[in-house]
């Protein structure tokens, strides 16, 4: 692999209950337990790319306090170059609960990754060029994105852009490759909960000349392709906790772009990253490795396209 992926995103505490079942309005539940991970898309997905053995740099912003500090020891630990400013805001933290069939609820608590800003851009993406890749979310203010893509596009660097969590009217102008799961691929789009996903994604990448790559969660992944969508199926396993598989995802997804690999290749080993994620707790605690995979026993479910 000649380049790197250069991940601009966010980084946060993930505070984890695990809980029987997630509270309806009005009602307290008790947790069975309690834990504390390292998280944030950002985070995750370059964690998921330096799993997948891609070369990593990670830029973005931390507080002036332990968790940053953790972060920051936490992505070093995985060979992961980091660039990350120390700002006087909290480190960002997100409030997760997990039901026992990995369904889960999350608060973002966005702290110092909303004090990221255009200025960090150029220092950010220095010595990006055509060999390398932009990853980036959105839990980082939108005009940072903007402006990252931008810079990114003018040095030839391939741009992938997670819209996650949702936002409408994104600056799609310099993404390459768009990846949202089908609710975020609606509201996207501006169109409403009952309409196809699979038709907007078609349609929003003829629109903005991009691919889109629509997570389908059990039921594996599609992509965009002259004008239509193609479906890949994903293995069957029992799910732990969903949290940060849509990263782990995202994360090989691009390191297999890096690679040269067909959209259809990246995406099949995507889902079989994700797949794997489920089945363990925790964000970055359940990020399989490239050796995990090769070796993993999950089958692919017969019949399915
Ligand atoms: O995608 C999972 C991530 O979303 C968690 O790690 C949490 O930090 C939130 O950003």
């Amino acid at each position: 692999m000649s380049g790197f992926v250069l991940v601009l995103g966010s980084l946060n505490v993930d505070e984890v209950a695990n809980v029987r079942k997630l509270p309806v309005h009005g009602e307290t539940v008790t947790a069975l337990n309690y834990e504390v991970h390292p998280g944030g898309k950002g985070a995750n997905q370059a964690v998921a790319a330096a799993r997948a053995g891609a070369p990593v740099r990670m830029v973005g912003a931390v507080g002036e306090d332990s968790s940053g500090h953790f972060m920051q020891e936490c992505l070093e630990r995985e060979g992961i170059m980091c660039s990350l400013r120390m700002v006087p805001a909290p480190t960002g933290r997100a409030l997760i609960l997990v039901q026992v069939d990995g369904e889960n609820f999350i608060t973002l608590i966005p702290g110092a990754n909303h004090e990221m800003t255009t200025m960090d851009i150029e220092a950010g993406c220095e010595g990006l060029t055509s060999s390398d890749l932009l990853l980036m979310q959105l839990e980082l203010p939108l005009e940072v994105i903007r402006a990252a893509a931008c810079n990114a596009k003018a040095k030839g660097a391939r741009v992938v852009l997670n819209a996650a969590p949702a936002a409408p009217d994104l600056p799609l102008a310099d993404v390459d490759v768009l990846v949202v799961n089908e609710n975020e691929c609606l509201q996207v789009a501006g169109q409403p909960a009952d309409a196809d996903p699979l038709a907007i994604a078609a349609k929003l990448a003829e629109r903005h000349g991009l691919t889109v790559v629509v997570t389908l969660g059990a039921q594996g992944a599609a992509y965009t392709q002259d004008g239509g969508v193609i479906t890949l199926p994903s293995p069957e396993v029992q799910a732990v906790d969903t949290t940060g598989a849509g990263d782990t995802f995202v994360g090989y997804l691009a390191t297999a772009l890096l690679d040269g690999c067909s959209m259809e290749d990246a995406t099949a080993l995507a889902i079989q990253s994700g797949s794997l994620a489920v089945t363990k707790a925790g964000a970055q605690p359940s990020i399989p490795r490239r050796s995990d995979l090769s070796m993993s026993s999950i089958q692919q479910t017969a019949g399915e396209t």
